[in-house]
């Protein structure tokens, strides 16, 4: 394979240092439905301005190897007219780019979705890397309810990731692949565990098929949790048990890395969640794991920033303050009391 090493240096750099990603990939609809929650405008120049209180938060490279972008923001530039994609790379973050074009009904299979985006990959790829960009994401969406999800959306869901995964190799670029088996719904942790290990048995059983790279990949996975509307009581030693026995059974131990998504999870819970899983398991793993959140890193910062330039300097604080707070979990060494949120 033509790029391989530099796929492999790249996706290695992605997870050192015991630093992680984040994702600032938030499609127009999904940023403008959390500005509406928060009563920011919804409107370019709001989320221009919100991609530039995170991106020139001070220090962000302490805390971060890489960011994942939307196609919005790559091409803007911060107030003072430099470009987003200049200052990440000052900043040692190594800029990406989500790649996958949303999901729509998966037909014949009601309540169940496929991903889009696979038709002009290639292209997109070319100048994407054109620009810079060094690695993309691309998100499957897994749902349980009764009995879905699916064979048919799990094995269309991994196979669209695989075909992606491949693509992006072939460009030079490192892929993320993100199978998420979504919160919503009251399903037990068990069943989460039995959902997950499936999707990721075939994910992997595909990515082989189209001869997918493994040293060159990062995994993107949920968190093995109960449903938001489960009234199961769960421990952060007991995700982290369910989660790393899901990865243990399905991940080839050549993966570069897993950087799990928070999943709507709040803060305080993915960072004890990541904690406990590299606390209790990090001489067990074979691949270093840790974060790639977006709501788990930057929502309280949406929040008190409001749309207002006064609160600038109190979002990137409590930015930063999650990024130190999760380069901690993912060493293990989060001591929650020291964690003020
Ligand atoms: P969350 O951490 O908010 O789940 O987002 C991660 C992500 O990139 C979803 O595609």
């Amino acid at each position: 394979m033509e790029h391989r090493d530099q796929l492999i240096r790249t996706a290695r750099a992605m997870v050192a240092d015991h630093k992680g990603l984040v994702a600032l990939d938030e499609s127009v609809a999904t940023l403008n439905k959390r500005f509406e929650a928060a009563g920011i405008p919804q409107t370019e120049a709001f989320r221009r301005a919100y991609r530039e209180v995170l991106i020139t938060a001070p220090g962000i490279g302490d805390y971060l190897n890489g960011a994942i972008l939307f196609d919005e923001t790559i091409d803007q530039q911060s107030s003072s007219g430099r470009s987003f994609l200049d200052i990440l790379q000052q900043a040692g973050v190594i800029p990406g780019i989500k790649l996958d074009e949303g999901t729509e009904d998966l037909p014949g299979f009601p309540g169940e979705k496929i991903t889009k985006g696979l038709d002009d990959l290639t292209e997109r790829l070319i100048s994407y890397r054109q620009k810079g960009l060094r690695f993309a994401k691309w998100r499957a969406v897994i749902s349980i309810d009764g009995d879905l999800p699916s064979e048919a959306c799990i094995i269309s869901n991994a196979h669209a990731l695989a075909r992606y995964a491949a693509a992006c190799q072939h460009a030079g670029i490192v892929p993320i692949v993100e199978p998420e088996v979504i919160m919503d719904g009251d399903h037990s942790i068990a069943r989460c565990a039995e959902v997950t290990e499936r999707t990721l048995r075939e994910l992997f059983y595909q990515l082989n098929l189209l001869k997918v790279e493994l040293r060159g990949l990062i995994l993107k996975p949920n968190m093995v949790l109960p449903g938001e509307d489960s009234t199961e009581k769960v421990d952060s030693e007991q995700v982290a048990a369910y989660t790393v026995n899901c990865l243990l059974n399905a991940v080839p131990a050549t993966v570069a890395g897993i950087a799990f998504l928070s999943g709507g999870q709040e803060p305080e819970l993915a960072s004890g969640h990541l904690n406990a899983i590299n606390h209790i398991y990090q001489s067990e793993l074979p691949w270093p794991v840790t974060y790639s959140f977006s709501r788990a890193l930057h929502q309280p910062a949406l929040e008190i920033w409001g749309g207002k330039d006064e609160n600038v300097k109190a979002a990137q604080a409590a930015f930063l303050e999650l990024g130190k707070a999760n380069k901690f979990a993912r060493s293990g060494q989060l001591i929650p009391n020291e964690f003020s949120r």
